[in-house]
Parts: structure tokens; C-alpha cells; sequence
């Protein structure tokens, strides 16, 4: 255990003290009312890796009122829910396409599940936007994902 703790000190100072783990992992809901309960989430510029952990709090099924969390530049957003539009079901995404950041799968009610992306790449402070891709989900379902 000693050494468990001493790792766990030392992995803190090499990132500056200002990530916690909670900064880190974040967990969003997602309801059978077209809703995330986040307008937005904000990580820490110092995780090396983030994980969102989206849950389905509604009980309708993933063909009826589908989620799913994507991340992309706020200036891709609209392009990217079009996108997954036109691609349809089962997942309502473009496969292999660039402007996708992170894309956890779509899910329904009752269901969770969780995406881990690394920040390289990423820019401290730029704009980025957060959405679902489920037909027509993206008006209501959408935030901003702030790196500070
Ligand atoms: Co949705």
C-alpha cells in the first residue's frame, strides 16, 4: 500500500496539482426529454487521458430516443450531426471520419457507456462542442467541452 500511495503522490505533482482524477473522468445523463444534464463540461489541460461516462437515465429504447456523446470543434458541430444523420442507424455516425475528437457508442434507456480520449491534440481554451448524433438530437443536445 506504501508504495501504491507514493506512485499515486507522485503521478499528482507531475501534473502540477491541478488534476485530480475528478477533473478527469466525467459522467453525463442523458434523458428520455432530448436532454443532457450538462451544458457543458470542463476538464483539466493536465489529464493525460479523459474519460466520459454517459448514462441513459430515460427507459425508451436506443431505436426511439438514442444517445450517444461526440466531441468535435464547435465549427465542425453542425456538419458532423448532418453527417451522422445521413449515415443512419444503427449508430448514426460517419465511420472513419477526422473531425470526430471522440464518439462514445449510442445507447438507450436504462443503458451506460464510456469513452477514454487522450487531449493531445487538443488546444487548452479552444472551442469545442460536445452533441448527439441521433436524428435531430444535436438542436437540444449539445454543450461545450472546455480544456482549461
Ligand atoms: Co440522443
Amino acid at each position: 500500500m506504501r508504495t501504491f500511495f507514493a506512485i499515486f503522490a507522485l503521478a499528482g505533482l507531475s501534473m502540477g496539482g491541478t488534476a485530480s482524477a475528478q477533473e478527469c473522468t466525467q459522467t453525463i445523463e442523458g434523458n428520455d426529454l432530448l436532454q443532457f444534464n450538462l451544458a457543458e463540461v470542463r476538464v483539466s489541460a493536465g489529464c493525460e487521458e479523459v474519460t466520459i461516462n454517459l448514462v441513459h437515465t430515460g427507459a425508451l429504447p436506443v431505436t426511439v430516443m438514442g444517445h450517444n456523446w461526440i466531441l468535435t470543434a464547435t465549427t465542425d458541430y453542425m456538419d458532423v450531426a448532418a453527417a451522422g444523420q445521413a449515415a443512419g442507424a444503427p449508430e448514426y455516425l460517419p465511420a472513419g471520419d477526422a473531425r470526430i475528437l471522440a464518439a462514445t457508442d449510442l445507447i438507450g434507456g436504462g443503458e451506460e457507456t464510456s469513452v477514454t480520449f487522450s487531449l493531445a491534440g487538443l488546444e487548452p481554451g479552444g472551442d469545442y462542442t460536445f452533441f448527439c448524433t441521433f436524428p435531430g438530437h444535436y438542436v437540444l443536445m449539445n454543450g461545450k467541452f472546455v480544456i482549461e
